[in-house]
């Protein structure tokens, strides 16, 4: 009997509810009907896992192209020229004397309206070991709750800024007067706490990392004490996904459910990690 290539698929969950390593699928194969079979993987496992799938540049872009439109960062959109072509793909280097970039939990670019859906990581060169991702499942960190913080939450909104961190290695490297123009281009922007998945409408905490400023109405040593709660909450390794890497290894996973963060294990070892987001919609909450 001839197998057809969906019939050769396999699934393996990493853990009982975030995670599944995949075989099986070509990323190369952009057809409606494999998009839809991957994303279908998505909204169940939250994060996927292929190994032995170095893509070209542009087959990296054209798989992501396929989930939507390809996200700008956007600090870079607001110094584009006309006669530029955006960057699409950003390569994350480790090395020596260029160490980890961001380490905290988070979930992408919180501080625009419409953040990134999904993220596409490529490893192309990785250190034997170390220098491991982890993603959280904000399903689960909502449904760990009590029912009476799940119904205090559900009516919270947030207010979400580029960090003072952020601002700061700005300032560094472009100075303070574009620091400014920044704040006056990306002004607070507002989420709700609890978001409702727009595919799955399950509902999720919409965890912000060091994005989340305050929380709307609060006085100011409520607000700090609620964040950095559940900036806590979610490092419960209950909720966690880890992932070690190894060359030719590609990651999808859902921006909308999850958080992520990159160990910081491996100096001074070299690494090269190749990403890129697509744009997502304005996040909402449906009380149902
Ligand atoms: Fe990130």
């Amino acid at each position: 009997m001839t197998l057809t290539a969906k019939e050769q698929i396999t699934v393996r969950r990493v853990t009982p509810t975030i995670g599944a390593e995949i075989t099986g699928i070509d990323l190369t194969d952009t057809s409606p009907e494999n998009i839809t079979q991957i994303n279908d993987l998505l909204l169940e496992h939250g994060v996927l896992f292929f190994h032995d799938s170095m893509l070209e540049t542009e087959q990296h872009l054209d798989l992501a192209r396929s989930f939507g439109e390809l996200s700008i960062y956007p600090l870079e959109k607001i110094m584009l020229k006309p006669e530029d072509e955006p960057q699409y793909l950003t390569d994350i280097i480790d090395h020596e004397d260029d160490p980890i970039k961001q380490g905290n939990w988070h979930t992408d670019v919180t501080w625009i309206d419409e953040p990134p859906k999904l993220g596409f990581l490529q490893a192309v060169d990785v250190p034997a070991s170390g220098g491991d991702t982890l993603w959280a499942d904000l399903y689960k960190a909502y449904d760990a709750l009590s029912p009476v913080m799940q119904n205090f939450l559900e009516g919270i909104t947030v207010n979400h800024r580029m960090s003072e961190n952020l601002l700061h290695r700005i300032g560094r490297a472009a100075g303070q007067e574009f620091v400014q123009k920044l704040l006056e281009t990306f002004p607070t922007v507002q989420h709700p706490m609890v978001r409702t998945h727009p595919e799955t409408g399950r509902k999720a905490l919409f965890i912000g990392g060091e994005f989340m400023l305050s929380i709307e109405g609060m006085h100011d040593d409520e607000s700090q004490w609620l964040i950095k709660w559940l900036k806590h909450h979610i490092t419960n390794p209950n909720f966690h996904v880890r992932w070690s890497w190894t060359n030719g290894d590609f990651v999808i996973w859902d921006e909308r459910c999850t958080n992520h963060k990159a160990l910081n294990d491996h100096q001074p070892s070299y690494r090269h990690i190749r990403r890129c987001t697509v744009d997502g919609d304005k996040p909402f909450y449906l009380n149902n």
